[in-house]
């Protein structure tokens, strides 16, 4: 580590830090990963002062490793995020997130007379572009973009 600064949330032995995690965004990297679902011990931070942005949140999970390609769906509404891979107190290993080139389920298809907003169908998207995000419906082929972008809670 490097100067000394106090930690506003607890450090932790094992695990995955998910930081710089745009404060307004953090109720929604919680659905996207199931967090409502797990066990582990979870601490939070969020609306913490941050150089980068505005005002940040970080989430630590003790115990818990994603793999990539779930870790890389925050990327739709938090592109930014650092994630620490930490092992007995070290962090071992930096990882960014991107978004997939096929996103399935996470997000509603923004035409309401699409399949699946009609039947028990889950969604499935083309990435269109990144930066804003765009994403194309794989059945009425209809843009969902940044702001009308919803996401479906995992519960
Ligand atoms: N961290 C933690 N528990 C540890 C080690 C680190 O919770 N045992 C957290 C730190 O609080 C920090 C993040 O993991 O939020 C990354 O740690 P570190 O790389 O030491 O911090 P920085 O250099 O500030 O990270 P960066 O500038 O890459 O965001
Ligand atoms: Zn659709």
């Amino acid at each position: 580590m490097k100067d000394r600064k106090q930690l506003v949330v607890s450090a932790i032995k094992d695990g995955t830090v998910i930081d710089h995690i745009p404060a307004k965004e953090l109720f929604r990297v919680i659905d996207i990963l199931g967090l409502d679902h797990i066990e582990n011990q979870i601490t939070f931070g969020t609306n913490l002062d941050s150089e980068k942005l505005e005002k940040k949140g970080i989430m630590k999970l003790s115990g818990v490793f994603f793999k990539q390609e779930d870790l890389d769906r925050i990327a739709l509404v938090a592109p930014d995020v650092k994630v620490n891979i930490i092992r007995d107190y070290e962090v071992v290993e930096k990882k960014v997130v991107e978004i997939p080139e096929r996103i399935e389920r996470i997000v509603k298809c923004v035409n309401p007379m699409c399949i699946t907003n009609q039947e028990e169908v889950r969604t499935k998207f083309d990435l269109v572009t990144r930066h804003p995000v765009s994403i194309k419906c794989y059945y009425c082929e209809k843009i969902t973009d940044a702001n009308s972008m919803e996401i479906i809670s995992s519960g």
